[in-house]
């Protein structure tokens, strides 16, 4: 029979039973985390595996999330950064350099600006005969699906007490066009029953219509706005994003837009629920003021700590270690 490793490509190969699964791993990985023991449990775990974390796309949360990660489960990471340094530099295709890789290492981490290249490398691992996991660390304009994990696990903890994430209503805010995280947490949030979204941005911005099209499908209820002042006493969670101007130049184009639309100022913070949240995959320039962060309804810092608990939870499901820990987990906490 072929071997087939477990990838993590796209939001589309999770449903509503993985979420609640993983986020619960991750749960429990943070309590074991608390204690010395605990750290010394998780670390032996997968200390027999090593992964290469390839970023040839600037990162600074995504790459030191998934260090962090591996290091927790006691695997031995790599890295390449900038093709430069690899043999790319001498006409080597990025397919052979990546598949030179999975011959070293037992997971391969990619992020990479082109939208399918994750996907495309992890059918040419399937095909050899020596498949390694491959997990898409945000893949171009397209997607970014540890990040939706992510996400998805800062909402549950936040609605914990609120009936969770079903019926809760949620606005994506900024350059949605081509913002991966928030066309992936949108596809994300079709797995859960009443949610309705808000897509707040520029026309030249706006959510995809492959995205539309799907919410359409899912019968998730949405609604396209550029007032968000409107939005702001309506939802629940509010998904900030920054204006993604490093495509401007591939595509031809310079908007001139104000911006100042379309951030969260400390004035915003009189219109949102009590008990609301914002959000930001982060990094952020100007879309949410500084004097924001100290308010409680600010959760972009948590998201941040939420991450590396979330990609521990996947990387040990990937390698087949998540009943390891529930039994762990059940013995000593
Ligand atoms: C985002 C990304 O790289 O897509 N950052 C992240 O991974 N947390 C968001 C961005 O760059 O705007």
């Amino acid at each position: 029979m072929k071997k087939e490793a477990l990838h993590c490509i796209d939001v589309q190969q999770f449903n509503h039973n993985f979420l609640e699964e993983i986020c619960d791993l991750a749960d429990k990985i943070r309590e074991i985390s608390r204690t010395k023991a605990g750290m010394e449990y998780l670390a032996s775990i997968l200390n027999h595996k090593r992964a290469m974390l390839y970023f040839v796309q600037p990162s600074t949360r995504t790459f030191l999330s998934f260090y962090s990660a591996c290091q927790m489960l006691g695997i031995k990471c790599a890295e390449v950064r900038d093709p430069k340094t690899s043999s790319e530099i001498k006409g080597e295709s990025e397919e052979d350099t990546v598949r030179t890789f999975s011959l070293y290492f037992d997971l391969i981490i990619m992020r990479h600006p082109r939208a399918n290249f994750a996907e495309k490398i992890a059918n040419l691992l399937n095909d050899t005969d020596h498949p390694v996991p491959v997990i898409n660390a945000g893949s171009g304009k397209d997607q970014h699906p540890t990040q939706a994990l992510l996400d998805i696990y800062t909402l549950r903890r936040s609605f914990l007490h609120r009936g969770g994430i079903a019926g809760k209503q949620i606005a994506f805010v900024g350059d949605l066009r081509r913002g991966r995280t928030a066309r992936s947490l949108a596809l994300l949030l079709t797995q859960f029953q009443g949610v309705k979204l808000y897509f707040v941005a520029p026309s030249e911005y706006q959510m995809g219509q492959d995205i539309l099209s799907f919410l359409d499908h899912q019968k998730t209820a949405y609604e396209i706005t550029d007032d968000f002042e409107k939005v702001i006493p309506a939802v629940d969670a509010i998904y900030m994003t920054r204006l993604q101007d490093e495509w401007d130049r591939e595509e031809g184009i310079s908007v001139d837009i104000d911006i100042e639309r379309f951030s969260f100022q400390k004035r915003h913070l009189d219109l949102l629920k009590a008990d609301g949240i914002i959000m930001h995959p982060l990094p952020r320039r100007q879309e949410i003021a500084v004097e924001v962060d100290s308010d409680p309804r600010a959760a972009y810092w948590r998201q941040v700590r939420n991450g590396m608990y979330i990609r521990v939870a996947l990387i040990a499901g990937i390698f087949q270690r998540d009943k390891k820990i529930l039994d762990y987990y059940l013995a000593n906490t």
